[in-house]
């Protein structure tokens, strides 16, 4: 049964890369199921189809990008959306606020990363809460960020990349979550600047859960004085949000009539999410070792993985006929809806945040293989803290994998690997039920945001 309005309007605002776009219109879709309105200003640039969402309002506004321009580095984009959306985003949230014909605005739910939100909203007098779309861990680091600079161990140096951060153990120097984009200074700028803009918000929303994360939750509650939201597993949150509509790819389907013909718990899916990118070398490491595991596997294979090749050229020929139809590689999959078939036995992920939830909550072990940004740590916690997968340490080398891939399905590490990952999904559902952790944030946002006026 529809739930009815609550008479408030939501607007979001979400950066547009696949792995901040998922949560926050899973976010949107909660908050919807609570009876609140929802608007979405997005940016033509990956703009998204508000076919797919009938019962939200969308607004597109023109960040400045031209098509064929190329956009490879992640960083520099979020940096000239931060620049170019800043007139375009007041235009169209000024007139949002102006529309009488529509319910009141209660407040705006961005994403962390646009830091030019906050003067805009405190100019129109518009309560503002962030969504953190990275994991809570590389957020509760960053205060961290003076001190590991002062130890030297940022910047990272080649030399040191394997030594432990005492202060923070488990954790490697490799693991830290900077980004060398174009010198750091530039990235402890941001940093600084995105930790000023959280403390002048009025609270941030994570897509975790106490069980999982408490310590770094706790740490953050501590850093910022500000209301601390986690409500995670949001796509777990919200059973009927369907995992198609906000993919900027099409889905391939096949994955999933080829899943059904796969024995239970024997196929390792293989994905590295939306950005990341590996060099042709790792490329065919990766499709030997999988070979050669002997495993059925399914990969997805994102055109632009391995720069310059346009999408299966660099496999050898004659590659396919090795493995007896033992493998499917697709371009994008529904990965949720991969992820929870029982054929799935393995989730060979980088640990972007989403894979990386979206693994635990279908009890899925891991093999680990982080590329950059906070899937370092994300892995670090997979491997060392929650133990519910391998990292690849000796490098991505075909014995090497095919090693990982037997530990994990063959061998006595892996089964206990398997019953810790299941006991953590058990506590994911746990806290979405009445008077669970993820249950109590959610009731507690909603009373938040009905107390602005
Ligand atoms: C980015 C960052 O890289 C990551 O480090 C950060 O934590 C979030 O933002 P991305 O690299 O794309 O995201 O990875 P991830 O966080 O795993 O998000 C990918 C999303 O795309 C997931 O929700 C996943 O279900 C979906 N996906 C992935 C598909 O729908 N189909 C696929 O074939 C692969």
């Amino acid at each position: 049964m529809e739930q009815l309005r609550n008479g408030k309007r939501l607007i979001f605002f979400p950066l547009p890369f696949q792995g901040h776009i998922n949560p926050m219109l899973e976010l949107a879709n909660i908050l919807h199921s609570k009876g609140f309105s929802i608007t979405i200003i997005h940016t033509s640039f990956n703009s998204l189809n508000p076919s797919s969402h009938p019962h939200f309002t969308f607004h597109s506004i023109h960040e400045g990008f031209s098509k064929s321009g190329t956009l490879k580095d992640t960083l520099l984009v979020i940096s000239s959306l931060n620049a170019n959306c800043h007139e375009p985003f007041r235009g169209c949230l000024t007139r949002l606020l102006s529309d009488v014909s529509k319910e009141p605005v209660a407040c705006l739910i961005t994403d962390s990363v646009y830091d030019f939100t906050k003067s805009v909203a405190e100019s129109l007098k518009l309560p503002r809460i962030l969504l953190r779309a990275w994991s809570a861990s590389s957020f509760a680091i960053y205060a961290t960020f003076p001190l590991l600079r002062e130890k030297g161990y940022l910047p990272k140096q080649d030399s040191r990349l394997e030594e432990e951060v005492t202060e923070l153990s488990p954790f490697k120097v490799k693991d830290l979550p900077l980004i060398n984009s174009d010198g750091p200074e530039r990235y402890f700028k941001i940093i600084a600047d995105l930790e000023d803009q959280t403390k002048a918000s009025c609270g941030l929303i994570l897509n975790t859960f106490e069980d999982l994360d408490e310590h770094a939750l706790a740490t953050i509650r501590q850093n910022y004085s500000i209301p601390v939201f986690s409500l995670g597993p949001f796509h777990k949150c919200y059973p009927n949000s369907s995992s198609t509509s906000s993919s900027l790819l099409a889905q391939d389907q096949s994955c999933i009539s080829w899943l059904n013909r796969q024995a239970p718990k024997s196929v390792i899916y293989v994905s590295f999410g939306s950005v990341a990118a590996i060099n042709e070398a790792q490329f065919l490491e990766i499709a030997w070792g999988l070979a050669n595991s002997k495993q059925p596997f399914l990969w997805v294979v994102r055109p632009g993985l391995v720069p310059g090749s346009d999408w299966l050229e660099a496999l050898p020929s004659g590659f396919h006929e090795t493995l007896n139809g033992k493998g499917h590689i697709v371009k994008w999959a529904s990965q949720k809806e991969v992820l929870s078939h029982q054929a799935i036995g393995v989730f060979w992920t980088h640990n972007g945040w989403n894979s990386t939830l979206e693994s635990i909550c279908e009890g899925i072990p891991m093999i680990c293989m982080p590329c950059s940004a906070d899937q370092m740590m994300n892995a670090r916690y997979v491997s060392d803290v929650w133990k519910v997968g391998l990292q690849l340490e000796d490098g991505v080398e075909r014995g090497n994998i095919e090693k990982t891939i037997r530990k994990l399905l063959v061998e006595k590490e892996g089964e206990e690997i398997k019953d810790r990952v299941v006991k953590l999904m058990q506590k994911a559902n746990f806290c979405l039920k009445p008077g669970g952790s993820s249950y109590q944030s959610l009731d507690a946002l909603i009373k938040h945001i009905l107390s602005f006026n």
